[in-house]
């Protein structure tokens, strides 16, 4: 069969990656191939997804699958294998165990799907798009983290609740290291416009951005047995959407800085341009010095983690 639809393959069938599967269907993004080591589950999710279609009425195919290549000529892979936190645990201690497992995967991806454009989820983000670039080989536009995007989110949900205004006109982001020293950037965020410090009193923007950077840990603690599902994996179809379609969004995602804001090499969440190519720009943007100050403080917190990755036999 030649394929004319978009490929989109997702690597791991648990939460974050059944439910990417789930809404890049439902967008008709293209047809979804769901791999995980657990083949009944890929299998059997990816058959229930597929069996939803005729009543949700969308026109991708959904297949699930444990080899490798099934991925065959795929345009975008959503990396998700790997285990996700428990109550007490940080980001950072699930550091030796994903970074085997991103490898693994990434060596089937460069086997299967070399001129795919590649989405990293597993956590540490930061340190494991480190992982896969490495292990890929790829040119920095086609590997990509997502945190940003649902940093960014968690961020403006609270901000909407706040100001009882729609999440649709609240814009901000945040930038750094997916952990706790993101820096969420109020100066640059707006409310139809109207900058956010003229709509809240500093104390409110400092508790809302408290608890954007605690979002993950919160779902964490409520859950007990995982991490947040349903706005991670929205915001990494979001990138995906944006690479399908040639959108050339302005995201904010992991990617490997080349020289911005005086860092080379470094994985670390700044603004990209998400096109056809993936990051096709990295936007550098006019920090004030409390900005570099946490950019800085977040950038030595992801290269304290490369450098245990470095001692690490994965
Ligand atoms: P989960 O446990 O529900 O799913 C992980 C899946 O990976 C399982 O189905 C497992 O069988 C599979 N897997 C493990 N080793 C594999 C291998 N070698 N090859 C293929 N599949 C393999 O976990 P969940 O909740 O889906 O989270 C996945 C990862 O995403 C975690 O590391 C989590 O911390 C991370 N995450 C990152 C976020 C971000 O903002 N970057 C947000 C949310 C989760
Ligand atoms: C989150 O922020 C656990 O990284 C995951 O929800």
């Amino acid at each position: 069969m030649t394929h004319k639809r978009k490929k989109i393959g997702v690597i791991g069938a648990g939460f974050v990656g059944s439910t990417a599967a789930h809404w890049a269907a439902q967008k008709e993004l293209g047809d979804v191939v769901l791999l995980d080591i657990n083949e009944g589950a890929a299998k059997g999710k990816a058959l229930d997804l597929f069996e939803s279609s005729p009543v949700e009425q969308f026109d991708s195919h959904v297949t699930g699958t444990a080899n490798y290549a099934d991925l065959t000529d795929a345009d975008v892979i959503i990396l998700t294998a790997g285990i996700p936190r428990k109550p007490g645990m940080s980001r950072d201690d699930l550091l030796a165990t994903n970074a085997k497992i991103v490898k693994t995967c990434c060596e089937g991806i460069k086997q299967y799907a070399p001129n795919s454009v590649v989405i990293v989820v597993s956590n540490p983000l930061d340190a494991m798009c480190t992982v896969a670039k490495q292990v890929l080989g790829f040119p920095r536009e086609r590997v990509i983290g997502m945190a940003g995007i649902l940093d960014s989110a968690r961020y403006r949900s609270f901000i909407a609740e706040a100001l009882d205004v729609s999440v649709k006109d609240v814009q901000g982001f945040t930038l750094g290291g997916h952990g706790d020293t993101m820096v969420p950037m109020p100066r640059y965020t707006f409310v139809g416009g109207i900058p956010l410090a003229e709509l809240l009193p500093q104390d409110k923007i400092d508790a809302i951005v408290q608890r954007a950077v605690n979002g993950g840990a919160e779902i964490v603690k409520l859950l007990q047995t995982g991490s947040a599902y349903y706005a991670p994996s929205a915001s990494a179809v979001q990138m995906a959407e944006a690479i399908l379609k040639d959108q050339k969004r302005i995201l904010p995602c992991a990617a490997e800085l080349n020289g911005e804001y005086g860092m080379k090499g470094l994985f670390i969440g700044v603004l990209c341009k998400l096109g056809g190519k993936g990051v096709e720009q990295v936007m550098e943007l006019k920090l004030n010095d409390s900005e570099r100050a946490g950019l800085e403080k977040s950038a030595g917190a992801v290269r304290e983690l490369v450098e245990a990755l470095k001692k690490l036999q994965y």
